[in-house]
């Protein structure tokens, strides 16, 4: 995958900013409240009974952190995603079982809470710059799915 200086330096000056407990934990609790079906994968992660509860969830704010977390080595090896994330995609293909849509879906709730956080910074180019990001993430995921 080709990057632009452009490209880098919208995700790499974000990144730096970025609160990755909050806005990952963010994330997370609403991949969960707007595609409810996301759910079932942490059935054992305590109350999600509500959005209230999902949103204030410790284990959810902990694993979005996590999440979050790993996403940032993708910005840090821009040019290496796919060898980045092999073991991911194998953990979530053969021992999680998650559906490689959903992949696609976290990236873009992760989008929507970095534009409620960050507002005007979050320009067209800003945002063609990290759906490249996101979607190449999300493809990385899926390479060991067969
Ligand atoms: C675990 C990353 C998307 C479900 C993990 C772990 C990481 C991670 C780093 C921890 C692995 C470990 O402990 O060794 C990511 C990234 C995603 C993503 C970068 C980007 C799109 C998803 C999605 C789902 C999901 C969309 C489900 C809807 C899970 C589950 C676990 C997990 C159920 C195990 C949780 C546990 O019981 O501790 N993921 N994940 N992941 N992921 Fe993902």
């Amino acid at each position: 995958m080709h990057w632009t200086a452009e490209e880098k330096h919208y995700i790499t000056s974000m990144w730096d900013k970025i609160n990755v407990a909050e806005i990952g934990g963010e994330s997370l609790a609403r991949l969960l409240i707007v595609y409810p079906w996301t759910q079932k994968f942490f059935s054992d992660f305590g109350n999600l009974t509500s959005s209230s509860a999902i949103m204030h969830n410790v284990k959810i704010q902990e694993h979005g952190k996590k999440v979050l977390n790993s996403f940032g080595s993708a910005v840090k090896n821009m040019d290496h995603i796919k060898e980045t994330f092999a073991d991911l995609s194998k953990l979530h293909c053969d021992t999680l079982h998650v559906d490689p849509e959903n992949f696609k879906l976290l990236g873009s709730i992760l989008i929507i809470v970095l534009a409620i956080h960050f507002g005007k910074e979050c320009t067209p180019t800003w945002q063609a710059a990290w759906q490249k990001l996101v979607s190449a993430v999300a493809h990385a995921l899926t390479l060991h799915y067969h």
